[in-house]
């Protein structure tokens, strides 16, 4: 009698032991497509779980150069996030005579009116889409240029996040970055950073990787 309880205990420890390793390999595979994040679960359309949270990471670039300094940064940092960009393209082109800061200027008188807001030729195509917007500009007068206004005052960022970046001589991004919050309801702004001319694609790859967006 014992042999056979002995025989019976045997053979049930063998069946738990068998339920278990299965259970255990059907684990192992769902944990790794979670960590790829490849299939996720077949029922679900694009757009939905993983698919979706691929979508809300979408990144956008956007800058304004009057002489091509930011766009040297704007395009690091494209390439730094694989993102798209977007150029902000003056309807009436800055000239040179327009940027001397040492006159009455077109730029200078910009900045000093609080209502001026120079038009944008063209749009961004279905912002919607993005749910991530970096914004470069060079500082004028310790500020953005006021298209920058016009720029985001043209479109509903609620519910982004916006990442502000400049270019300068010298001054730090300041004050020019926190003035643009009041224009974006709703949305949320990152702290800036104020880049040189002659910043490296390492340089703005640090500072991308550190973001928290
Ligand atoms: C009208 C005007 C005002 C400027 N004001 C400042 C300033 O306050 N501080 C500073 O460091 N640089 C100032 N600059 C220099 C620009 O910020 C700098 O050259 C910038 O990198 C130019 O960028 P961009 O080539 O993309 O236009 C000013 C330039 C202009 C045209």
């Amino acid at each position: 009698m014992k042999k056979l309880l002995g025989v019976i205990l045997v053979i049930v420890m063998a069946l738990f032991g068998l339920a278990a390793c299965t259970n255990g390999g059907a684990n192992t595979s769902d944990n790794g497509s979670n960590i790829t994040g490849e299939s996720g679960d077949k029922n679900q359309t694009p757009g939905e779980g993983e698919n979706k949270g691929e979508t809300d990471k979408k990144v956008l670039v956007v800058y304004f150069s009057a002489t091509n300094t930011t766009k040297g940064v704007a395009q690091k940092i494209q390439t730094a996030t694989g993102s798209a960009i977007y150029e902000i393209v003056p309807a009436v082109p800055y000239t040179s005579a327009d940027l001397n800061y040492n006159t009455d200027c077109r730029a200078n008188r910009e900045q000093n009116d609080s209502s001026a807001r120079p038009a944008i030729s063209g749009s961004v195509e279905d912002i919607g889409q993005y749910s991530t917007v970096f914004i470069g500009y060079p500082i004028w007068w310790g500020q953005a240029p006021k298209i920058i206004y016009t720029f985001l005052e043209s479109y509903d960022f609620s519910g982004k996040t916006l990442i502000p970046f400049c270019t300068s001589g010298s001054s730090p991004i300041g004050s020019s970055a926190t003035n643009l919050h009041s224009l974006t309801p709703n949305a949320t702004w990152l702290d800036g950073q104020r880049f040189s001319g002659s910043a490296g694609q390492s340089a703005i790859n640090s500072w991308v990787n550190g973001l928290n967006y």
